[in-house]
């Protein structure tokens, strides 16, 4: 590339820094409200709000808590909440039935958001996981995640999805040919409005601990997810799971974990010019939260950076567990 601006003293680059005016009209890309989806957690009982002990400032809700936090969250301008259900060991069998009954935590919490709150959407997450004895996405037959079994479970619990209310649905559990069964039967079920936003470049990440102690999969999760999950050497294969699920009707791709994984967002938005989200994981959220407890770095500066990032990574949107805190800061 040429050199754009002449050599010093004829151009001095820092003229344009110099004051709060000048860097404002400077700047190139801006965070807004608009951009988040705030993940959360749900568990049983009434009046419950219980911390998370690995995400310092994040909590499990009862479903009453749950209808609560997304007036609040909506009252703040955010414009998405993304259902994560916290299970027991009772609610994890072999069969996964919790996954598609119509009255599980996530369908019930997102009825109660949807009656109190009519305007918040909701997303809510495809995966086996929460319901699953072995902590995995997906059915373990002989030590294998079998794939396409896995799917047409899949499929009963989007619709069940669909019919308590979401949105959109966001399958996280990386089963080849998941997008097209589901939104075939999304289709076939007159539900041709529900959204898919599909989690098409998810990785095998060490980020994602957190979450599973949240949901109750920690101790539950025997192996890894490396054989549904990309390799985080890889980029083109990510490239090529975005193509895929667009191909097979994604409206929407998510590129998750986020910021270990900037250049695959900024180059799945070149690609593909479609809308595209990146998730800022358990882990990084709590990187940083845990970091500013202990007074090691500024959180705010530090939250506020790490979502700016994404907007210049070439991201329209994310989602993430600061969500209302930056919400709050954009007020
Ligand atoms: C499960 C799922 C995971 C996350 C979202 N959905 C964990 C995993 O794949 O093990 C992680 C989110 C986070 O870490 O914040 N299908």
């Amino acid at each position: 590339m040429q050199p754009i601006q002449a050599p010093f003293p004829a151009s001095r680059p820092r003229r344009m820094r110099r004051t709060p005016g000048l860097r404002a009209m400077a700047q190139e890309n801006t965070l807004s409200v608009g951009d988040l989806i705030w993940p959360v957690f749900v568990r049983g009982g009434e009046n419950v709000t219980e911390p998370v002990a690995s995400m310092p400032g994040v909590n499990r809700l009862s479903v009453d808590r749950v209808a609560e936090a997304a007036r609040e969250a909506a009252d703040l301008g955010i414009p998405a909440i993304c259902l994560f259900p916290y299970s027991g060991p009772e609610a994890r069998t072999a069969d996964c039935a919790e996954a598609w009954n119509p009255d599980n935590l996530s369908n019930r919490a997102t009825r109660a958001i949807k009656a109190a709150v009519p305007e918040m959407m909701v997303m809510a997450d495809v995966a086996l996981d929460p319901y699953s004895d072995t902590g995995h996405d997906g059915f373990v037959r002989g030590g294998v995640i079998v794939n396409d079994e896995t799917v047409e479970a899949l499929v009963r619990q989007a619709l069940a999805q669909a019919e308590a209310g979401v949105d959109i649905i966001g399958p996280s559990d990386m089963m080849d040919g998941r997008i097209g069964a589901i939104r075939t039967a999304l289709e076939a079920a007159g539900h041709q409005d529900t959204i898919l936003l599909s989690y098409a470049a998810k990785f095998a990440s060490a980020f994602y601990g957190p979450f599973r102690d949240a949901v109750g999969a920690s101790g539950a999760l025997k192996g890894d997810k490396r054989s549904y999950q990309i390799d985080p050497a890889n980029s083109d294969e990510a490239m090529r799971m975005i193509a895929r699920d667009l191909a097979e009707g994604a409206d929407a791709v998510m590129v998750k974990p986020g910021m270990p994984y900037l250049d695959i967002c900024r180059r799945a938005k070149d690609t593909f010019a479609a809308p595209t989200y990146a998730y800022q994981v358990s882990g990084e959220y709590s990187m940083i939260a845990s970091a500013a407890q202990n007074g090691w770095i500024d959180g705010e500066r530090a939250m506020v950076e790490s979502l700016m990032a994404f907007k210049r990574a070439g991201c329209d949107g994310i989602l993430t567990y600061f969500a209302p805190a930056m919400a709050r800061l954009l007020r």
